[in-house]
């Protein structure tokens, strides 16, 4: 499966922060709000990336993460001259998805949870998954709604009214249909081409799936000075617990087996003396259990 990172937008809810790098650069914590998803793809089996970016940032987010080479997998680069919506990747990728079914994340949405999308990746057979997460605030997301046997009837762009508190997170799966579904997609009263439209278009076929997401399970996005410093306490709280990192590629790519322990020597001896550097040498050090999440 294809991945793509949509790291787009102005960022203009993080003024001034996002006046000289793009929301997706900044801090969660202590590493790049791109390295989030980027990690949750890695985890499940994702190995060909296509990050979405304006032309102005595109070029820091290649000098961050580079040809990708360096955790076992491809990044290729595309522009976004204009956010015209999250539906607009699957446009700006088409020759990058080819005949391959996709997955999108969304660049400032963080995920934490014992192997949440696992079965999702694993399982997928065509049309399109998505998952459903409860929230406090339903009318800042697209909205699903379900019927009394727990299958969803409707889906809604940040609705004023919502029916449920059931929202879908930024990460979605599509079969190859999805680029011709968008092709074929009117831009919305906004004047964007909606995930939310895609995905009504799978419901209306019967071919969407959606996932409820565990209530122990964290989802958290970035896009406000309160929810990226929320993000980042959650972060910090959950790595000085535990003594594990959160949003490590390179940890990622070693479990998955994408890298060889003599790769992750060579990233480590690359680092300054830091703390990123010595977490990832105690990993080298225990023998992280490849193949193990
Ligand atoms: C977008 C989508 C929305 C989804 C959300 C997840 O909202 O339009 O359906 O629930 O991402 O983060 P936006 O980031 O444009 O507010």
């Amino acid at each position: 499966m294809k991945g793509i990172i949509l790291a787009g937008g102005k960022g203009t809810r993080l003024y001034p922060l996002t006046l000289v790098a793009s929301k997706q650069l900044q801090a969660v914590y202590d590493k790049p709000m791109i390295y989030y998803p980027i990690t949750s793809l890695i985890e499940n089996g994702v190995h060909e990336f296509c990050l979405i970016s304006s032309p102005e940032d595109l070029p820091r987010f290649e000098q961050l993460l580079r040809d990708g080479r360096q955790w076992g997998i491809s990044i290729e680069y595309r522009e976004q001259p204009n956010p015209e919506g999250i539906a607009q990747a699957f446009l700006i990728a088409d020759t990058f998805i080819g005949n391959d079914p996709v997955t999108l994340v969304l660049g400032d949405n963080l995920f934490y949870g014992p192997d949440a999308f696992a079965s999702a990746f694993e399982q997928f057979d065509g049309g399109a998954t998505i998952f459903a997460y409860r929230v406090n605030n339903p009318e800042q997301y697209g909205v699903v709604e379900f019927d009394k046997d727990g299958r969803a009837i409707s889906l809604e762009e940040k609705p004023v009214n919502p029916k449920s508190p059931f929202v879908v997170p930024g990460i979605y799966l599509y079969d190859n249909q999805v680029v011709e579904i968008v092709q074929n997609l009117k831009p919305s009263t906004r004047g964007e081409l909606e995930i939310t439209d895609v995905n009504t278009a799978y419901l209306n076929m019967d071919q969407l799936q959606v996932h409820r997401l565990e209530r122990g399970f964290g989802w958290l996005d970035s896009g406000t000075s309160q929810s990226l410093h929320e993000a980042a306490a959650f972060v910090q709280t959950v790595e000085k617990r535990q003594g594990i990192k959160i949003g490590c590629p390179e940890e990622a790519a070693w479990r998955r087996a994408f890298i060889n322990a003599a790769q992750i020597d060579v990233l480590i001896g690359e680092m300054p003396p830091c703390d990123y550097r010595d977490y990832l040498t105690s990993l080298r050090n225990e023998g992280v259990a490849v193949g193990a999440n």
